[in-house]
């Protein structure tokens, strides 16, 4: 039976299925109940400063075949409730906690609180608005010198891991890695969801209540994997520091997660697929895994982590 753990800055995985932010990992039942499954680790909900409400809905839609959409407006607890919960449980699985904030003096606070309330390893969601005027239009993971300036600020904060979370709505999404590691960052997770908007035609408006949203699911995977693929090439011609990256974007199925780890992921991260298939799936998911591997001969994941890069590497 091939091997499928793999160990990253801050995370001993038993396999390389994380939950991805903001699905099931807002609760401590929610992510005791995610850990119970057959995941290898788990991400929480993006935590932020303060208590944030859901926007009104609808927030979260399957708009067509593989399509999920959502804008829920970053709704979590708190970082005050959300340290709280994690002096009272303790996790069976490791965990990277999820922050954003409004600046990056926020980040760094919020990620000092995290810290002292045990966390092992953050994972700084950079897909949110700037609080400084001039640049409110664009998030922080689109422009190069924020993500600098947040990561940077977090790395002197706290001695834990951190992984830069980034948006794929860029041109030249290694530019914005290559921002995030030169400033820190222990790794990379990516990609987040990508810029959409669906229309309502009976009700003629959009159909989110936000108006606009983000996509995930399956359609996205192939829009993620050339991410992943543009920043492991930048890494491996050493364009940019080298680094784990947690990989996602539509992921449902073993063999997916093979097309991940073969474009130079060390683990990925699930979360549209358990809309469809509750946290069964990443059992179902393992042994679609270790299946493939088996039958392919790859002994662990360091085996075939990166090879379809090499086939690519004469790339610009
Ligand atoms: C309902 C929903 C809520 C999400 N909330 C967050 C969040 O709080 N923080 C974050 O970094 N990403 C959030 N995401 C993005 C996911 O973590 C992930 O990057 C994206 O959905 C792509 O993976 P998937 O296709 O497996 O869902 C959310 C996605 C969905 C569908």
């Amino acid at each position: 039976m091939a091997e499928l753990t793999v160990e990253v800055p801050g995370l001993a995985l038993s396999n390389p299925l994380m939950l991805a932010s903001g699905i099931q990992g807002g609760s401590a039942a929610a992510l005791h109940r995610v850990a119970a499954s057959r995941c290898g680790g788990l991400v929480s909900k993006s935590i932020g400063p303060e208590k944030r409400e859901i926007y009104p809905g609808p927030v979260c839609v399957e708009a067509m075949d593989s399509v999920v959409l959502n804008a829920m407006g970053l709704p979590n607890p708190g970082v005050e409730a959300f340290t709280n919960m994690m002096r009272e449980n303790e996790f069976s699985k490791p965990m990277l906690v999820s922050i954003f904030g409004p600046d990056a003096e926020s980040f760094a606070n919020i990620a000092t609180q995290m810290e002292d309330a045990g966390a092992t390893a953050l994972e700084l969601n950079l897909s949110c608005p700037h609080s400084k005027p001039g640049s409110r239009s664009l998030i922080v993971g689109q422009q190069p010198e924020l993500i600098k300036e947040y990561v940077s600020a977090v790395k002197q904060a706290v001695n834990i891991p951190i992984y830069a979370k980034l948006t794929p709505n860029t041109a030249q999404i290694a530019i914005e890695a290559g921002a995030a590691l030169e400033a820190g960052a222990d790794g990379i997770s990516m990609i987040n969801t990508v810029s959409a908007l669906e229309v309502d035609p009976y009700a003629g408006r959009p159909i989110i209540g936000n108006l606009l949203c983000g996509m995930s699911g399956p359609a996205i995977r192939p829009i993620a994997q050339r991410k992943l693929a543009e920043v492991a090439l930048a890494m491996r011609r050493g364009e940019i520091p080298e680094a784990p990256i947690l990989a996602m974007g539509g992921i449902t199925t073993g063999l997916d997660v093979a097309r991940f780890i073969m474009l130079g992921a060390s683990a990925v991260q699930i979360g549209s697929a358990l809309i469809y298939g509750d946290v069964a799936t990443f059992g179902q998911i393992e042994k679609e895994l270790g299946d493939f591997m088996d039958v392919s001969g790859y002994k662990d994941l360091e085996s075939m982590r990166g090879i379809a890069l090499d086939s690519m590497e004469g790339l610009n």
